[in-house]
């Protein structure tokens, strides 16, 4: 059976609260500019580290887990930008290489006294990490915080928390933005994020669905799963941006 993840990079489907609109906003909050080496952790299609590049101009390291989806952000040929497979935990660089770390809906996925001392790291002294991360609004109920760690693996935390792990970690001048989700902003977003290859996706799903049956039954368990949501779930999430200096 493929997981959440598996299932959506043998498409190259990726996705981030807020959308493209989250991202240019914590481009601004870590002050990039075109001059700066910035490393994006996760960066699942490749869509999200591309719009960095072109709406700053600045040299772009992505890294993902998954060997899938890097195969998806390599096939887009964008020039200047590097996708390498790579683990937030344990990131493959020396100390002090970057200017910016930049990741979104990823570190809520991974261990995160791992992966923030990571980031913490790789970057140069003065440099920004920009996080777009899950984030309670309110307390959630046991049941709401097993659903989303069974079905998506991923387990978010309160603005509190988080502004305390990247504080543990030894960032300074830690700032923060949560919002809450507005849906019809996530559609057009998540639209946004598939738009440069929209049609290759859908090509892929129905071939993967019709040809191969164990994407067939991961993808109904899913839905099985996405059906027995509990009660009120999506109140209790929005995102947050969360930056801190070296
Ligand atoms: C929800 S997607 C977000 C992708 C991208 N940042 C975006 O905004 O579209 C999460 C991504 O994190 C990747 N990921 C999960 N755990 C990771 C880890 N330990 N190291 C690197 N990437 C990881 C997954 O493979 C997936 O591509």
């Amino acid at each position: 059976m493929y997981g959440y993840f598996e299932i959506q990079a043998k498409v190259g489907i990726t996705k981030h609260m807020g959308g493209l609109e989250a991202t240019k906003k914590l481009l601004e909050l870590c002050q990039v500019d075109k001059s700066d080496q910035v490393l994006v952790v996760g960066s699942g299609n490749g869509v999200s580290a591309i719009k960095i590049h072109e709406f700053t101009g600045c040299q772009v390291t992505g890294i993902d887990l998954s060997q899938d989806m890097v195969e998806r952000a390599r096939e887009k040929h964008a020039p200047g930008i590097e996708f390498q497979v790579g683990d937030a935990e344990n990131l493959n660089f020396a100390a002090d290489s970057f200017d910016v770390v930049l990741s979104e809906s990823v570190t809520g996925f991974t261990n995160k006294t791992r992966s923030i001392p990571e980031y913490y790291r790789v970057l140069k002294s003065g440099g920004y990490l920009g996080l777009n991360e899950v984030t309670w609004m309110y307390n959630p109920s046991s049941e709401i915080k097993d659903y989303y760690r069974r079905v998506m693996g991923i387990n978010p935390d309160s603005r509190e928390s988080w502004l305390s792990l990247l504080e543990e970690a030894g960032f300074k001048d830690i700032n923060s933005l949560v919002r809450a989700i507005n849906y019809r902003q996530q559609v057009v977003g998540d639209l946004e994020l598939q738009s440069m290859d929209f049609f290759r996706i859908w090509g892929r799903f129905f071939r993967l669905y019709f040809k191969d049956p164990e994407y067939r039954r991961s993808v109904h368990r899913l839905s099985r799963e996405a059906l027995h949501m509990p009660r009120g779930f999506d109140r209790y999430f929005g995102y947050g941006l969360y930056v801190g200096r070296k």
